[in-house]
């Protein structure tokens, strides 16, 4: 799965236990990100809707969430995978602004990133492998970039992945039904289906993934945005339409303990950390207003990969000190106290 701020990698197995331990057949992961979440419900034979505002993870819902995997014929997405393959390199959109005016990718892989994406636009734009084929473009490109996760800022020396020639893999999908939706959770929330687990992990400080992920953004809308600053950012993050309530330190709160009221599930968890704007009380009475049981697991986790590679300008240069190496994660288990206790005993024997 792609390199992401705030996925819930390490959390996964916990996750899925909880969602075990409570019987849910239906589920909501309400920021989906890079999926992981949800697909490991779906792995577990959970039907899932899965949401998020970046148009690369509605891409990567529609390929791990919404594609049953039962329908895509193996035979045809091999072949697509190799005429995609195939596609010999040409210098484009991605070349110019990620190769040669910042150094996300080196020259050779921008054009076939720029051939490939171009490839896919005009042979499989209605087919069902659509979706697919995107994904597994995002995820190559991701495996080859010269950033240390984030797109901010790349590294001034290459770095060592970004030497290898991009490599479309097929992608493990999973078998059954599932729901990709892109929005505002505050604008859909009210929409959803009322299901037995809501999961929510939303953004919780300023760090704004529609700048973060730009390159991705822009390499699924493939619009050839204008762009600003040595990262090549999108101008239109300047807009206010690209920003979320939950990056804004007076908004985020409110409209998360509002969120919380609003949600429809016969259990909610919710991913904490504890850099967070809004306060553990509060979600905790938020919770408590529509849930009988209310309980917080920590988890200490190492923190995201930037921090601990340090804090470095475009040229390279360390220019600030990295804080402590380690943050406290929790989740926030929600619902019957008989379903509390199961998802906490199930946290517990993973321990
Ligand atoms: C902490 S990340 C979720 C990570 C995810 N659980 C994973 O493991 O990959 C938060 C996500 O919220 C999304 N987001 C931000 N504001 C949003 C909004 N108003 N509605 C829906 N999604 C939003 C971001 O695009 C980002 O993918």
């Amino acid at each position: 799965m792609i390199k992401y701020l705030g996925s819930k990698r390490t959390l996964v197995p916990a996750l899925g236990a909880i969602a075990t331990a409570v019987a849910a057949d239906t589920a909501v992961d309400l920021f989906t990100g890079t999926t992981r979440v949800a697909q490991e419900f779906k792995r577990r034979g959970i039907e899932v809707t899965a949401v998020d505002l970046a148009t690369y993870s509605e891409v990567l819902a529609r390929c791990f969430i919404a594609t049953d995997a039962t329908t895509v014929d193996p035979v045809e997405l091999s072949e697509a995978l190799d005429d995609l393959s195939s596609t010999p390199g040409r210098r484009g959109y991605v070349t110019r602004t990620f190769c040669e005016e910042s150094r996300y990718f080196q020259p050779a892989n921008g054009e076939r990133i720029d051939a490939i994406r171009d490839r896919i636009e005009e042979r499989y734009r209605d087919s069902a492998l659509y979706p697919v084929l995107l994904s597994t473009l995002l995820l190559a490109a991701d495996r080859v970039d010269s950033t240390t996760g984030l797109q901010m800022a790349y590294l001034k020396k290459w770095s060592p992945r970004s030497h290898r020639p991009l490599e479309l893999r097929a992608p493990e999908l999973l078998p059954g039904p599932g729901t990709a939706i892109r929005g505002d959770a505050m604008a859909l929330v009210n929409q959803l289906p009322e299901v037995d687990l809501v999961y929510l992990d939303p953004p919780y400080n300023q760090h704004r993934y529609f700048t973060n992920y730009h390159v991705w953004e822009t390499l699924v809308r493939w619009d050839e945005p204008d762009h600003y600053g040595v990262a090549c950012k999108r101008l239109d993050s300047k807009d206010e339409h690209t920003r979320s309530v939950f990056n804004g330190k007076r908004t985020m709160p409110g409209a998360f303990t509002e969120l919380i009221g609003r949600v429809r599930g016969r259990f909610v968890v919710v991913s904490y950390n504890d850099e967070s704007w809004v306060s553990a009380d509060t979600i905790t009475e938020a919770l408590a207003r529509t849930n009988e049981c209310v309980e917080l697991v920590a988890f200490d986790r190492p923190r995201y990969v930037g921090a601990r590679i340090g804090i470095h300008n475009p040229e390279g240069a360390k220019v600030g000190t990295v804080g402590r190496l380690r943050n406290q994660e929790y989740l926030f288990l929600a619902g019957p106290a008989e379903s509390v206790a199961h998802a906490r005993a199930a946290i517990d024997s993973q321990r």
